[in-house]
């Protein structure tokens, strides 16, 4: 049991990827605050079942888990989040920013409401639940983020600005909480996940680029996700931190990072027509295709 005496909150824990995650981590021994407000996967309504499910779920499994029902979207609600944990177990050890939802629409036509919405929930909820949990663990001189990101950022989708927005807010999230925290031996790592989930099946299917990419999601159990996340909160990740991780089914990838891979000097600077002149012999060669995840990740996954 790699996680026997540690604290897991785990946000958005009532269904997909993060019951998978709980569950997992309970079964490695952590006491597990199952975090979920319940609601729809646009962001609407609320309830306590379906966390209460996945409380009872573990519990039967013979693992130690509680409730809470706040949403990650505000600071109070992270606060509230956090001292469940708190209260019920005594401490905070890993923290599995998870919570989510989609509101797609194309950049032409996207709403304030629907960029708040996802903003809110992926990024605020990252950073409100964050900030509650890391003074304890620089507290105690350790602790572990886990965040999700996405290829929808990583690599781009169509119709997903605000989403791909917020999940690449995720990535500098977790880079800087990483090295915010690096002299307290917390760790701060993103999961770029592919799983077949109630929120994949929001995703727009009208063409027959979306079509083929939410089949070849369809063959991808969240279940390949929850292992990578265990490892990451274990003792054997203690040195892996600012790290984005993919996983698909079988598969799990280590992307790369926001670097400069060419450069070009100009003795004298650089005007627009020198610019102009250089730019496709040089720069232009190395420019990244326009891609969606979908047509990058073009492979049936291995499951
Ligand atoms: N499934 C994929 O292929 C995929 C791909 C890339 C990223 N992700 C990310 O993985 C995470 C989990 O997604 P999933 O696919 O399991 O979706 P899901 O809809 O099955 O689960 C998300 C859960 O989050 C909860 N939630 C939503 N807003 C909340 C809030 N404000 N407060 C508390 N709980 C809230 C929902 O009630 C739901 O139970 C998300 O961050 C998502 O962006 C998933």
């Amino acid at each position: 049991m790699v996680l026997k005496g540690k604290v897991a909150v785990v946000t958005g824990a009532a269904r997909g990827i993060g019951r998978e995650i709980a569950l997992l981590m309970a079964r490695q021994g952590a006491r597990v605050v199952v975090n979920d407000y319940g609601g729809s996967e646009v962001g609407q309504g609320a309830g306590s079942a379906p966390a209460d499910e996945a409380v009872a779920d573990i519990r039967k499994a013979g693992g130690e888990a509680v409730a809470n029902y706040d949403s990650v979207a505000s600071m109070a609600g992270g606060q509230r989040i956090v001292q469940t944990a708190l209260d019920s177990f005594g401490r905070i050890d890993i923290v599995v920013n998870n919570a989510g939802i989609l509101r797609d629409r194309m950049i032409f036509n996207m709403t304030e409401e629907e960029w708040d919405a996802v903003i809110n929930t992926h990024l605020k909820g990252s950073f409100a639940v964050t900030r509650a949990a890391s003074p304890h663990m620089r507290e105690q001189r350790s602790g572990r983020f886990i965040n999700m990101t996405s290829t929808s950022g990583l690599v781009g989708n169509v119709g997903q600005a605000n989403y791909a927005a917020a999940k690449l807010g995720i990535v500098g999230l977790t880079k800087v909480t990483a090295l915010d925290m690096a002299r307290y031996n917390v760790t701060a790592n993103c999961i770029s996940p592919f799983a077949w989930t109630r929120m994949i099946g929001t995703i727009p299917t009208e063409t027959e680029v979306q079509k083929a990419r939410v089949e070849k999601i369809k063959k991808m159990s969240p279940a390949h996700i929850a292992p990578v996340a265990a490892f990451l909160a274990s003792d054997f990740a203690k040195e892996v931190t600012g790290q984005i991780f993919g996983v698909r089914g079988k598969e799990i990838m280590l992307f790369g990072h926001m670097r400069p891979i060419m450069r070009v000097h100009h003795a004298e600077g650089w005007t627009v027509e020198r610019l102009a002149e250089m730019f496709p012999g040089t720069l232009q060669h190395h420019c990244v295709p326009l891609e969606t995840s979908g047509q990058y990740f073009n492979y049936d996954p291995l499951v």
